[in-house]
């Protein structure tokens, strides 16, 4: 049976999805529980009703969109990504997945094709960390990596916590609810652009990725002492930012340190306090991010960068305080998976190469309740979280046309 991806919808719709943003276009913002956010939601649902779908969204906003199968008790399929987009990101990081992930399922409900298993589209909630501080944890809490805790411990730069912003958003029931049973997916498959630059520089249209690097991200809080910045003399200095300055460069140090291409690590992320040119700062919140492919590896990178912290402490007289906000462990794709990739890209004639993922996603987390691998396709210059990221519409559909045609197999076995 034919499978026919319907290219001009799927971009109309990402050109659609775009427009929802808290900045002009080409600047997408559209952070979790925000206006936007809820716009976008309302927008997606219409798009999902439409279809004939069935929809559930649970205590903190994951959305799951079912395709019902011919064997509804049997464990479903599931594929997906996100719609929340960083401060000044572009149009395509997550929603490919999205919207390609709907795509596909209308594809295949035109087909005429009837499968055994359910299809499950998800729309993650919040896979940047921009609100809260912590990637991915609308998958976390999915797969129970995170403590039933985390609606009151997780708040918002303004100290709003997890269950006000959820309640306010129109979230109902308890964090716990979300956790979803480990058999309650028998595969997972995340289509995404590469947000680097291998596949476009090889000419090859489809990723196939066998291993998710491991995230980790901290916070550091240094307390000096302010003052008057023409009448405290140099001498009596202890200031807060110099001291976060020696951290930031002790965090790339410690990074290349490693010698290793896939050891990444960035401070992007620094508030100062008081914030005043005629005064010298007095406390440093900074968010540190680090990853490897090679967990113990990351774990070394985090290890020198306390440190260095405690030196930076010692010789400036500061206090430093470090939050291990999260040490996740890489992911593993599976064999099926991938070799269901693979043949689906084979039978629609499109070359494919194995790669890692050095961006997180949430299949990093859907891993650990489910067989998973993602699908990439290649972005311009390798470009992602800024406006001008860009994938071409050709490189979209074919990424759903994969996606649709794994869905296929995986849900007939
Ligand atoms: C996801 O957006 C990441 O930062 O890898
Ligand atoms: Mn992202
Ligand atoms: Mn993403």
């Amino acid at each position: 049976m034919q499978i026919t991806i319907n290219e001009t919808r799927l971009i109309s719709e990402l050109e659609a999805l775009a427009a929802i943003s808290e900045l002009e276009p080409p600047a997408i913002t559209r952070i979790v529980y925000s206006d936007a956010d809820r716009r976008a939601r309302e927008w997606f649902r219409g798009l999902c009703d439409e279809a004939g779908l069935s929809v559930r969204v649970d205590a903190i906003g994951n959305v799951f969109v079912r395709w019902e199968g011919s064997e509804p008790e049997l464990a479903a399929i599931g594929t997906g990504s996100h719609i929340d987009a960083i401060p000044h990101a572009g149009a395509y990081d997550g929603t490919v997945g999205v919207l390609g992930g709907l795509e596909a399922i209308r594809a295949l409900q035109e087909s005429g094709m009837k499968l055994r298993r359910p299809i499950e589209l998800l729309l993650f909630t919040a896979e940047e960390p921009t609100r809260f501080g912590i990637g991915c944890f609308g998958s976390r809490l999915l797969a129970g990596t995170l403590d039933s805790g985390a609606g009151e411990r997780l708040n918002d730069p303004d100290g709003a916590t997890l269950n006000e912003l959820r309640a306010a958003a129109g979230y109902k029931g308890t964090v716990e609810s979300v956790r979803l049973p480990k058999d309650h997916y028998a595969g997972f498959v995340e289509l995404h652009i590469e947000q680097g630059p291998l596949l476009e520089r090889e000419g090859i249209p489809i990723g196939i990725v066998t291993n998710i690097a491991a995230p980790s991200g901290l916070r550091i809080t240094i307390e000096g002492e302010g003052g008057h910045a023409g009448a405290l003399l140099m001498p009596y200095r202890k200031d807060a930012f110099c001291a976060a300055a020696e951290i930031v460069l002790a965090v790339e140090r410690s990074a290349k340190s490693t010698g290793a291409i896939d050891t990444c690590g960035t401070v992007g992320k620094c508030s100062i306090h008081p914030g005043a040119v005629n005064s010298v700062p007095s406390r440093v919140q900074m968010e540190v991010d680090v990853r490897d492919t090679d967990e113990a590896r990351r774990d070394g990178v985090l290890a020198r960068i306390r440190e260095a912290c405690a030196d930076v402490a010692a010789r400036r007289g500061v206090k430093v305080e470090i939050e291990v906000v999260n040490a996740d462990a890489p992911a593993e794709s599976s064999r099926t998976i991938v070799d269901a990739i693979s043949q689906s890209a084979d039978e629609l004639g499109l070359p494919w190469k194995k790669m890692v993922s050095r961006a997180y996603h949430d299949s990093l987390f859907m891993a650990r309740i489910a067989p998973m691998a993602m699908i990439f396709i290649p972005c311009r210059d390798g470009v992602s979280h800024r406006p001008d990221e860009y994938a071409k519409p050709e490189d979209i559909a074919n990424g759903a046309r994969v996606l649709a045609h794994t869905l296929a197999k995986l849900a007939q076995a």
